[in-house]
């Protein structure tokens, strides 16, 4: 049983999908780990770390993947390397198959089975394997990060001789797990929280951190969520009265981090250009939906810009800013979802789990996830 690891190709991409401490375990398991020379130099993880965890060192990416059983990435083969691996190889990987799904072709021409990890389900039994949750909780915390960085005034309320320092005001939209990272970082350096979702349920939540929750209550509310705890698009009259909310309170604060992110659709916009002409001048937003579409509808993916005294931060791939400890959280997410699938030192992929089954999109030459087969959701 080899499993091969791969160097990153895309651009900003300093993760890496296993660490030394993982290694050790897949070999526990029966693996002969192969590292792509170099991929761990992002994430601060040298090959002779790699090495002294057992793993062999391959010289290119061909070294690593063409006779593994298992390949380890965090966003995949390029298509055109995908014909380097063996038909029936398995690769676990962030995929973005809605935004992204050019790529699964050439996967299922080079008969992978493709495991997206974003659809891993959201279940009890896979909440170590959830790599939504692993990066986007890191990336809520680097988002307040980025924020205070910007932001030309400090957060906590400070009391000197020279006068006192008023507390920060911080709203966090979308209370998810980046969102509810935010809160508790924002709390942490001492500013004053609110923060608002469409989900009722995140009430309790931001309010246990000592956030303030802000949100329009109506008939609509109650039925926001889905069976998977995701947000449903809102219609226009809900949208109508959560902006003139927004407004009013967004005028008031000094920072915003957005986070509201709708699964398969684009990200609702929430920050009109009205709002950020509202902010007081140095106030900072910073948009982590700006890869979807972006909840701010100033913010410019992989750009810092600045709009009437606002700068809007859009850093892409924020998880990748914090590399080393991403990539040993997500390193971690990837060995637990093979594990249950070793018997005895031989890998047998139970395709029955669900958890296998509705995070497999490409098998025996064709894409076979049912959300991207058909419905609205067809890529
Ligand atoms: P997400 O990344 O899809 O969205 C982020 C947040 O934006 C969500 O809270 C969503 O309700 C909110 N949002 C969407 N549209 C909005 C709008 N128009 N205005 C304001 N906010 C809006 O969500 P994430 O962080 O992936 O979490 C989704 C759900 O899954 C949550 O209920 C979370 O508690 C749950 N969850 C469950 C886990 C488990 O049981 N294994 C693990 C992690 C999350």
């Amino acid at each position: 049983m080899k499993l091969g690891v791969i160097k990153e190709r895309r651009p900003a991409e300093k993760r890496v999908a296993a660490s030394p401490d993982t290694v050790k375990k897949l070999i526990d398991l029966g693996f002969d780990v192969i590292i792509e020379t170099g991929a761990g130099d992002g994430a601060s993880i040298s090959d002779a770390a790699f090495a002294a965890a057992g793993a062999s060192i391959a010289k290119d990416l061909k070294g690593a993947v063409s006779d593994a059983d298992v390949i380890f990435s965090v966003q995949g083969l390029e298509g055109k390397d995908a014909k380097l691996a063996k038909k029936g190889t398995l690769q676990l990987a962030n995929l973005n198959p809605f935004l992204d799904s050019d790529r699964l072709k050439p996967y299922a021409d080079a008969g992978l089975m493709a495991v997206a990890m974003e659809f891993v389900p959201r279940i009890t039994r896979a909440q170590s394997m959830d790599v939504l949750s692993s990066q986007s909780n890191l990336a809520g915390y680097k988002a307040v990060i980025d924020a205070a960085a910007t932001f030309g005034r400090a957060f906590p309320m400070m009391m000197t001789a020279a006068g006192t320092i008023a507390p920060a005001r911080v709203m966090v939209m979308g209370a998810g797990v980046a969102g509810l990272q935010a809160i508790a970082t924002a709390k942490r350096l001492g500013a004053i929280v609110s923060a608002t979702d469409v989900r009722a349920a995140a009430k309790e939540q931001v309010e246990s951190l000592g956030g303030k929750f802000v949100m329009v209550e109506d008939e609509e509310t109650e039925n926001a969520e889905t069976s998977g705890g995701y947000a449903k698009e809102m219609s226009d009259a809900y949208k109508a009265k959560q902006a003139a909310l927004i407004a009013e309170t967004l005028a008031k604060q000094d920072i915003a981090i957005t986070t509201a992110l709708i699964p398969g659709r684009p990200a609702p916009v929430l920050i009109t250009e009205e709002m950020v002409k509202s902010m007081k001048p140095g106030s900072v937003i910073v948009d982590l939906a700006v890869e979807n579409g972006g909840n701010c509808e100033l913010a410019k993916a992989g750009e810092i810009v600045e709009a009437h005294g606002v700068t809007i931060v859009g850093h892409q791939n924020v998880p990748s800013r914090l590399a080393a400890d991403a990539s040993a959280l997500y390193a971690r997410n990837l060995m637990h979802f093979i594990t249950p699938h070793v018997k005895d030192g031989k890998l047998e992929i139970d395709f029955e789990d669900e958890v296998v089954s509705e995070s497999l999109v490409t098998k025996d030459g064709a894409i076979v996830h049912p959300r991207l087969t058909g419905g609205e959701n067809n890529a």
